[in-house]
């Protein structure tokens, strides 16, 4: 009888700390909106998103060996490309625009500056195939993933699969994607009644919200559309985006 009360214990204890576990692998902030993320399509596990990361810093994605995502997205500048104005690739070539920053992409409808693409699952197949990015095919790459005998192993354990897939690569490297969420900043703490802004800060918030915030719109910091903000066209590019 005690046995079974304990055995009962220990499995209330394992589903409970299993629930908790699932839950923290996406960090959803109070104060932000419903995710536009499909999840039901691609429910995030432990070792699907720790592949997808090991993907992410991979050059095993490019052609060559030389690219890997984490080389145009750097993890120390909120994963960005700093330093210079343009994003450059395999065999040193430059593109038209930089890497934004990766952040709270769950909540995004459209990606790229032009919001080109409209899947997160589809958005890794743009860099891969770019002649000036990854320069490399989908279909090579899921190649040199089934030959490596570590990949296979990962794949299995995170899909339960002995073949490796285009699908389920590029929903691995969504399940890495999804993790980074940027909500833990002096601002965050701030909305969440943790700590208060500074004389000066508070100055500075409102005068965000009067001049800034119809575009840049709390808490993600973007109306999630596409706007004018008077820059210039450079010409020498030849990229005009949405603006044609
Ligand atoms: C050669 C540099 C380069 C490499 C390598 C690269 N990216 Fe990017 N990334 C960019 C640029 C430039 C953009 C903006 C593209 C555009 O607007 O057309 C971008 C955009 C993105 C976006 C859209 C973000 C947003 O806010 O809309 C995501 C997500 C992304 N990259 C993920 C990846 C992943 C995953 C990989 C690896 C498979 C990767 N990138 C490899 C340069 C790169
Ligand atoms: C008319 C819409 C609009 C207004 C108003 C606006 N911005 Fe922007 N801002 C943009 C766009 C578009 C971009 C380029 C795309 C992006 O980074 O989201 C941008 C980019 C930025 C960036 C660079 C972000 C990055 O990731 O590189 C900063 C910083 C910024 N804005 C701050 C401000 C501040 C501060 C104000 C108020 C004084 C302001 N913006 C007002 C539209 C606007």
């Amino acid at each position: 009888m005690k046995k079974a009360v304990v055995l009962f214990s220990i499995a209330c204890f394992v589903s409970f700390a299993f629930v908790i576990r699932t839950q923290t692998l996406f960090y959803k902030p109070d104060n932000f909106p419903v995710p536009q993320y499909d999840f039901s399509k691609n429910p995030l596990s432990e070792k699907k998103i720790e592949l997808g990361r090991k993907l992410f810093y991979d050059p095993i994605l490019s052609r060559n060996g030389s690219i890997s995502c984490a080389s145009c997205h750097s993890q120390y500048t909120a994963f960005t490309h700093v330093d210079h104005a343009l994003s450059h690739g395999i065999d040193d070539k430059v593109g038209t625009r930089n890497s934004p920053a990766l952040m709270n992409l769950a909540w995004y409808k459209t990606f790229m500056w032009d919001g080109a693409i409209n899947q997160l699952d589809m958005q890794a197949l743009a860099p891969i195939s770019h002649s000036n990015e990854m320069g490399e095919s989908i279909a090579n790459v899921v190649a040199k993933l089934q030959h490596s005998s570590v990949y296979s192993k990962l794949f299995f354990t995170a899909f339960n699969d002995s073949i490796i897939t285009g699908e389920h690569t590029l929903k691995a490297i969504s399940q890495f994607l999804l993790t980074l969420v940027s909500a833990n900043s002096k601002y965050d703490s701030v909305m969440r009644k943790l700590t208060n802004f500074t004389v000066q800060q508070n100055n500075g918030y409102i005068l965000f919200q009067k001049k800034c915030s119809s575009c840049h719109t709390e808490p993600l910091f973007t109306n999630l559309q596409f706007e004018n903000n008077g820059l210039p066209v450079d010409t020498t590019l030849n990229d005009y985006g949405r603006n044609v």
